[in-house]
């Protein structure tokens, strides 16, 4: 009996599939998530270990999704024999030159059909996160770094481009300073500094800025607006980073060289020195000096006792009353011709002003805009007393109810 038992055993044993109660699990051994950077070098060793019954199998690793050309394979196989209970699959990074954010990529590990008795573990899944590469934020760069050169003359908006150069990924913030002035930017600019947001998807981005117009006589000023920061992964350009902002020489002064002239009534003819671009008489040349600028005048007097006449104790000679500097031009002489009489006369006085509201070009006032020549007493109106020469360095104010003629 025992004899026949045990071959109707062998036969029950050898008509089964010789695999049929074997079994195996197929799962990634190890790391499964894999940081990267884009480089020709980065390859990713993956790890596939079968557990269980020693069974012939065959591994796949598969790229989830569509291809985007990251690898240089989406499909690996690996044949585990029997022998063998690990298997190591490699997944090379392909370089390429395009601007990429962080990106992450799944691969699963699968079994061929035909692998009879071996399932699949629980770690059956890889992810390789290639990190942002190609300058995928982009490279913040001024669109030209040519020297901007602006005049001051009235409230001027100078336009400024930023290029998002490579990449477009993400929101970036740069921001800007204005510096290098012989003062501070915010002087004659406004604002002198600033965030400029560049949104996803955007390559450009536009800002301004003001040239304020401050009415004082300046030489050419050159400022700095320079990118200092840039946040969201972006980088600044090296070589276009900043550019060079030069406002002209603006504001041409305009004044008399005296504001007190005390003449004799013998003096005849008087010439009153106006200048343009000089602070004081002999001052440096500041200012715009190139073009054409011009002013009226007027000549005031009073009615009483004190005031010279026009027309009777003196005369204006120019023929209009605009004084007019050509370019580069910085000295102009009133002329007035003084009435010698035989009347006998206190000091009288005039004034000539320089109207504001008449500057055309770039110019503007500083003091002494205004002059008042003093006719000296003449002709002995007290006898032989004569105002000391010192009181004519000084504006003389007559009151015509308290002077006695
Ligand atoms: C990627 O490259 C950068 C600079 O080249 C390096 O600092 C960083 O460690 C690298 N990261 C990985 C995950 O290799
Ligand atoms: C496993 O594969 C090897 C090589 O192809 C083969 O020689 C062997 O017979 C296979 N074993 C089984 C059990 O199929
Ligand atoms: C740069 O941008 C400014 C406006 O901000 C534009 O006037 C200028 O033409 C641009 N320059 C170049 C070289 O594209
Ligand atoms: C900056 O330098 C790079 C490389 O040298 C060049 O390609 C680019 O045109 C330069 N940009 C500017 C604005 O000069
Ligand atoms: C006006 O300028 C002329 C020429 O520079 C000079 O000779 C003259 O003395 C000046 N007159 C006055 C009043 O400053
Ligand atoms: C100035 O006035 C006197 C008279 O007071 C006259 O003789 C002379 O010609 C005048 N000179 C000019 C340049 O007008």
């Amino acid at each position: 009996m025992l004899p026949v038992l045990l071959l109707a055993g062998l036969i029950l044993a050898l008509s089964i599939p010789g695999t049929s109660c074997e079994s195996a699990t197929l799962r990634f051994l190890g790391q499964t998530d894999f940081i990267v950077n884009e480089t020709s070098t980065s390859v990713v060793r993956l790890v596939v270990e079968r557990l269980g019954d020693p069974i012939n199998v065959t591994a796949l690793v598969l790229l989830e999704g569509v291809d985007t050309g990251d690898f240089e394979a989406v499909n690996a196989a690996a044949f585990l024999l029997s022998t063998e209970s690990s298997k190591t699959i490699f997944i090379a990074v392909k370089d390429d030159d395009l601007p990429e954010a962080d990106e992450t990529f799944t691969f699963n590990l699968k079994l061929q059909s035909s692998s009879n008795g071996v399932t699949l573990g629980t770690t059956n899944k890889a992810t390789i996160t290639i990190l942002s590469n190609d300058n995928a934020f982009g490279i913040i760069a001024f669109n030209s770094t040519q020297e901007i050169v602006v005049d001051e003359s009235r409230r001027r908006n100078v336009p400024f481009t930023l290029i998002r150069e490579k990449g477009t990924y993400g929101t970036v913030t740069v921001n800007f300073e204005i510096s290098d002035g012989p003062n501070a930017a915010i002087e004659d600019v406004a604002p002198d500094r600033g965030s400029i947001i560049i949104p996803v998807g955007q390559a450009a981005a536009h800002f301004t800025i003001v040239i304020q117009d401050d009415q004082i006589p300046e030489n050419d000023e050159v400022f700095t607006v320079r990118l200092t920061g840039v946040a969201g992964g972006a980088l600044l350009s090296p070589n276009a980073s900043s550019v060079q902002l030069r406002i002209r020489r603006n504001d041409s002064p305009l004044r008399f060289s005296l504001s007190v002239m005390a003449v004799s009534e013998s003096a005849a003819i008087i010439g009153l020195n106006v200048t343009r671009g000089r602070l004081t008489d002999d001052g440096p040349l500041i200012g715009s000096v190139d073009t054409e600028v011009s002013v009226d005048y007027m000549v005031v007097s009073g009615e009483g006792v004190g005031s010279a006449t026009p027309g009777v104790d003196f005369l204006d000679l120019q023929p209009v009353r605009t004084i007019t500097f050509p370019p580069l031009v910085f000295r102009a002489r009133l002329l007035f011709n003084i009435s010698d009489d035989n009347v006998p006369e206190i000091a009288e006085s005039f004034h000539v002003v320089l109207l504001e509201d008449t500057i055309r070009g770039d110019a503007v006032l500083v003091p002494p805009n205004a002059v008042m020549v003093t006719i000296e007493p003449n002709d002995k109106p007290y006898g032989v007393l004569s105002i000391s020469s010192a009181a004519l360095h000084q504006p003389i104010v007559i009151n015509e109810d308290l002077t006695q003629k």
